[in-house]
């Protein structure tokens, strides 16, 4: 028997995957999956809350998949799927829908944030619910500990508070679930504007560095980057792109910010930005090599053996909870 407490994430295959998402969520999971018996799904439903191209939507999907792998996601460690590939997901959601309520998910930032940009009479209907697919995601798997960045603590909350009002009103059927969340500078900010964290919905390219970036682009990107007023490489809260910049440098190399901080005393931004650019290839250069190394036909194999592994343990739990609901099985 697997005493292993169980992890579950995703992302979704939509936009380019960056080195926030690498930083803030997947590099995470690399090391968890040494410890936990992990879970990792590609979220095809929820790309699909807002518009995609669905050819392009297939092509993100063997990306997203080639991404985990190429990172260090071990598909002997670990089950990766699609989403979309296991119905149980969006029949849990539906369960789960009737005893969530409309202001619990009115209150969530992702869902506003969304919606300002584009409005909310556009909004899609799965837009509002995408936070109760996620808790689908989540309970159908007994998932103890879901590791994921910052932005996503409030969804994992609503899935602890579903898991509970279930509980109560059936009878004790889900594992209440807690986030994990990797403290220290993990949320990487957007190179353009330190305000708002790096995404990858970003209007502009100069936003992020995607994990597919080649080396030039890599050294045009940063030299855009925006730097606080001054001229020195000082690691604080009043100089946020810069603290920023050097958080990234940190990520990828062995050394603290404030080992940074000294590595460039008296030198300018010029040749901490160039060398950061190095770091960072550094980094993509090895993973991409692995990502290219990667054939469609493989990456569809590992998905679907995925799937028909996880299948079994998502279909269990709803018959559990069709049966509690009072659903004839
Ligand atoms: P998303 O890009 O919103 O699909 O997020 C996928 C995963 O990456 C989630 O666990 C996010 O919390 C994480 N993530 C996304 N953007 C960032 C960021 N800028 N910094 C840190 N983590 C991030
Ligand atoms: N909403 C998450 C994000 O955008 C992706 C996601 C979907 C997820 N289902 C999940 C993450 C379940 C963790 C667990 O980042």
């Amino acid at each position: 028997m697997n005493l292993r407490k169980r992890i579950f994430s995703g992302v979704q295959p939509s936009g380019n995957l960056h080195i926030g998402n690498y930083l803030g969520a997947i590099a995470n999971w690399v090391k968890l999956q040494d410890e936990f018996e992990s879970i990792f799904c590609v979220v095809d439903m929820h790309a699909i809350t807002v518009p995609q191209d669905p050819e392009m939507l297939r092509k993100k999907t063997i990306e997203i998949a080639k991404i985990y792998l190429a990172a260090g996601i071990d598909p002997k460690k670990s089950s990766i799927f699609i989403q979309s590939q296991v119905s149980e997901h969006a029949e849990l959601m539906w369960i789960l829908n009737t005893i969530a309520k409309m202001p619990e998910l009115e209150k969530m930032t992702q869902f506003k944030d969304k919606t300002q940009k584009g409005g909310s009479e556009s909004a899609a209907v799965g837009l509002f619910d995408y936070p109760v697919l996620m808790a689908a995601d989540i309970l159908l798997y007994g998932t103890e500990v879901v590791p994921v960045g910052e932005d996503q603590k409030q969804h994992v909350e609503l899935a602890r508070d579903l898991a509970k009002r279930f509980n109560q009103k059936f009878g004790e059927t889900f594992i209440v679930p807690k986030a994990f969340i990797k403290e220290e500078g993990m949320r990487v900010m957007g190179l353009d504007n330190p305000e708002k964290k790096m995404s990858k919905s970003a209007a502009s390219e100069y936003n992020y560095i995607s994990l597919l970036d080649d080396e030039e682009t890599v050294k045009r990107k940063i030299k855009k980057a925006v730097t606080d007023s001054g001229s020195e490489i000082i690691y604080s809260d009043e100089k946020p792109a810069l603290k920023n910049l050097i958080n990234i440098y940190s990520s990828f190399s062995n050394l603290s910010p404030k080992e940074i901080e000294k590595k460039y005393t008296g030198k300018g931004y010029g040749d901490f930005k160039t060398e950061l650019a190095e770091v960072i290839i550094g980094f993509l250069k090895p993973f991409q090599e692995k990502f290219n190394a990667l054939s469609d036909e493989e990456v569809l194999k590992i998905l679907a053996d995925g799937a028909t592994k996880v299948r079994p343990i998502a279909k269990a739990k709803l018959d559990e909870v069709k049966n509690k609901v009072g659903f004839i099985i």
